[in-house]
């Protein structure tokens, strides 16, 4: 496949080759010298039209792993500000030789649209409330580096699965891998199309998290809200925070996840995000090794 646009387009045998990719590359960086010379003659824009700390330093790693030529574009200090276009910014990025485009961008489809609009290789970095595919590969391949295999585990993905895009293409890769789904969260943050998916859903925190072995936290993302939702921030955390209190009275030891960014104190405490049940930091490290796999493999390099 020439781009990577959402999970909706891998079927398992994909994923699994991204995998073993990703386990040489977690290898390779785990020596004393972690650079490869793979990619020594791709040259790869990281075009941000939203901001981003893991996935953008996360690509530009991985890019400088496997010796790519790399540039960085945030939009907030572009010449969008002056009226360019998305089609335009990214042509003119392409006439300067660029071959591959990592994109963030604020509205579902980005990439899609500019995949069929542009010659160039697109990686979807996160497009709006769509998909983040890169972030679902690494959240799997973390539950697999733990548990040996994602098949037959239970993940419950906890929080604001509506304004998610981690939560569209976790629910799509785990599936595909194996694994049991369970959503949770208030029911006006719950998409009304959930069902069709195949996943359990649950309002009862205690009962998803009695139920499962991994539990993914989510993010209230109020910057996806554009009316105040019930409940608010406060009443969230009552009845959705993940406490120690809450983790202790569970009566088997449970994987905490988070994409990130955390809301210390909203949706999680420090004492669960800082415990030793919590993978949230391998989760970032695994990012680098998988996003190193899926460049890798769409430049064309062998497994
Ligand atoms: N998980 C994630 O996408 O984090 P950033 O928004 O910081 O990239």
């Amino acid at each position: 496949t020439k781009h990577l646009l959402g999970i909706k387009d891998l079927n398992e045998r994909d994923i699994q080759l991204i995998f073993e990719t990703a386990d040489t590359f977690k290898d390779v960086l785990n020596r004393p010298i972690k650079k490869v010379p793979s990619l020594r003659d791709v040259t790869i824009a990281n075009v941000f039209f939203e901001n981003s700390t893991r996935t953008r330093l996360s690509f530009e790693l991985a890019q400088k792993r496997l010796s790519a030529d790399t540039i960085n574009f945030a939009a907030s200090s572009s010449s969008v500000s002056k009226g360019e276009t998305l089609i335009d910014t990214v042509n003119n990025i392409l006439a300067m030789k660029v071959d591959m485009i990592v994109i963030r961008h604020p509205y579902p489809g980005a990439g899609i649209f500019l995949s069929r609009k542009v010659n160039a290789q697109i990686v979807n970095a996160g497009d709006g409330a769509h998909e983040h595919p890169t972030q679902a590969l690494l959240d799997a391949f973390s539950i697999r580096e733990k548990y040996g295999d994602v098949a037959g585990k239970k993940i419950a993905i906890i929080g604001d699965i509506l304004h998610s895009r981690v939560a569209l293409s976790n629910i799509l890769c785990l599936q595909k891998l194996g694994a049991e789904v369970m959503v949770c969260g208030p029911t006006t943050l719950i998409p009304k199309y959930i069902g069709s998916l195949g996943v359990k859903v649950e309002f009862d925190l205690l009962k998803a998290l009695n139920w499962c072995d991994v539990a993914n936290m989510l993010r209230i993302q109020l910057e996806r809200q554009d009316i105040k939702y019930f409940p608010s921030l406060r009443e969230y955390t009552m009845m959705y925070g993940l406490n120690k209190q809450i983790l202790d009275s569970l009566d088997k030891e449970i994987l905490i996840m988070h994409p990130g960014p955390i809301n210390r104190g909203v949706e999680i405490t420090s004492d669960v995000a800082d415990s030793k049940q919590s993978i949230i930091l391998d989760q970032v490290e695994n990012g680098v090794a998988i996003r190193m796999a899926v460049l890798y493999l769409l430049a064309g390099q062998k497994p």
